[in-house]
């Protein structure tokens, strides 16, 4: 990179090196509801010039019902059955930037295709963010809980070993989205076009 590149023009090219880096392969956004997949999915997708492909969405078209719909009908079962087909078929649209629902990388399969088709990307948020974003919507059946903060609480424990299994970790917290999006380019550049295999990809942590 020239020493005269200027900001704008040194992120462009990253941009351009991760999606030439990608070839076909997605992006896969994972973690917890309320932890900002589909917010910071489609910005990213945006930068990265990629379309954005919601799973949730992607099941409500396929199943014509909502998700709430879909377990209350048929269970949580048929949902993730569903869901892990829905995300075998968008992965092999590739490449996209695509969010996930957040228990759906808890599924092998899922979790092994998304390491051979996709750059997987846990978006880390603590109880206290999930709390305040997941109170704005009432349409997550998990939550349909006496005490839905002991439920997230639970979840958080279940599921974050898995998460953790991610390429990479960003920790998503209240700061402008953009910066956010800034650290999964920076992560994705590392990872993607410097053997990120050798770096720790947690960004965040102490800002
Ligand atoms: C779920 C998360 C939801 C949705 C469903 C189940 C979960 O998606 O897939 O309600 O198991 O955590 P978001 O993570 O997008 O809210």
């Amino acid at each position: 990179m020239p020493e005269t590149a200027s900001p704008a023009g040194a992120s462009a090219s990253q941009e351009a090196e991760i999606s030439a880096a990608l070839g076909t392969r997605s992006v896969v956004l994972v973690g917890m509801m309320g932890a900002g997949k589909s917010t910071i999915g489609r910005r990213l997708s945006a930068r990265l010039r990629l379309p954005f492909l919601d799973a949730d969405m992607e099941i409500e078209a396929a199943a014509g019902m909502s998700i709430p719909d879909i377990f209350e009908t048929h269970g949580e079962p048929h949902f993730r059955d569903g869901e892990a087909r829905v995300i075998a078929r968008l992965l092999d649209s590739g490449p996209a930037v695509i969010a996930t629902g957040g228990g759906a990388f808890m599924r092998e399969e899922t979790r092994s295709r998304i390491g051979s088709r996709a750059v997987s990307i846990w978006l880390k948020a603590d109880a206290d963010v999930i709390m305040k974003r997941v109170k704005r919507r009432a349409d997550r059946p998990l939550l349909q809980t006496a005490d839905p903060a002991a439920t997230v609480g639970r979840l958080i424990e279940e599921r974050e070993p898995v998460y953790q299994r991610a390429d990479i970790t960003i920790w998503s917290r209240d700061v402008p989205h953009e910066k956010i999006v800034d650290e999964c380019i920076d992560a994705l550049h590392a990872w993607l076009c410097h053997n990120g295999a050798e770096t720790s990809n947690t960004m965040g942590a102490t800002q």
